[in-house]
């Protein structure tokens, strides 16, 4: 098997006194793309925010490409290649979209060899709606549009993993099936992706393997059947 981009032993995530997640293990590999199902509430989101550096957590390990990240804070996550397009995509809504795209160049680490480039040419090409709208304000966009935006932006930033949080939420089904082609296309340039999903077909058209989150743990995938979740397993 090909080396891990992240590693993640016994991570459990808080929310002020409540706890989110419980005791979760899960390796991505290189180049692999995966699966986070689970119901609305079940910690997808806690989960990813965690990875990212983004809330209080606690791991017996949680490795970035073999090295211990249990520390430190999101900015040295996302240098060295974590990248996370949260579930409310926050683009800067009083930024134009190039000065959004912009913000992914600064938040730029060295990138890791063998990691796919991403220039600013490239994620117009991959996401060539945005091209006419550079010079639109953010809160101009659709939110297809700025579910493009967002997922450009983290590109920018060099990614090895790309933590996706329900990119289809919200959006219509023309939209969700370009959004595919685009996110199609990543992977196949070598792009490891965690992607939590409540969109099962979507996700499984993108993932090799698929985790199961119920009420903050991995479920067995055998015990996925009942929560009505085995259609793709
Ligand atoms: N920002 C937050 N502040 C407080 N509690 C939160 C926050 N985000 C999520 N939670 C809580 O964490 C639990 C898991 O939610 P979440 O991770 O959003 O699940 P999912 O993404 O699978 O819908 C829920 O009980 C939710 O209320
Ligand atoms: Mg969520």
């Amino acid at each position: 098997m090909s080396e891990s981009v992240l590693q993640v032993q016994d991570l459990s995530v808080w929310w002020g006194p409540a706890q989110a997640v419980f005791g979760v293990s899960l390796e991505l590999h290189s180049g692999e793309a995966v699966a986070l199902l689970g119901r609305n509430g079940a910690g997808k989101s806690s989960l990813l925010m965690a990875l990212a550096g983004w809330t209080r957590h606690a791991a017996t390990q949680l490795d970035i490409q073999g090295l211990d990240a249990r520390t430190w804070p999101a900015h040295r996550r996302a240098r060295a290649g974590l990248a996370l397009v949260p579930q409310d995509r926050r683009i800067f809504t009083d930024l134009t979209v190039l000065e959004n795209l912009r913000m992914g160049l600064h938040a730029r680490g060295p990138r890791p060899e063998g990691t796919p480039r991403f220039e600013l040419e490239e994620v117009l090409d991959l996401f060539s709606a945005l091209k006419p709208r550079l010079g639109h304000w953010g809160s101009e966009l659709s939110g297809g549009e700025q579910q493009m935006l967002a997922i450009a932006r983290a590109l920018l930033s060099h990614p090895t993993a790309l933590l996706m949080d329900e990119p289809t939420e919200g959006l219509a089904p023309k939209i969700i099936d370009n959004l595919q082609t685009a996110l199609a296309s990543l992977r196949h340039k070598g792009l490891s992706v965690l992607l939590a999903e409540q969109h099962q077909r979507f996700a499984m058209a993108l993932c090799s393997r698929a985790l199961v989150l119920h009420e903050g743990r991995l479920m067995d995938a055998s015990h996925a059947q009942d929560l009505g979740l085995d259609g793709q397993l």
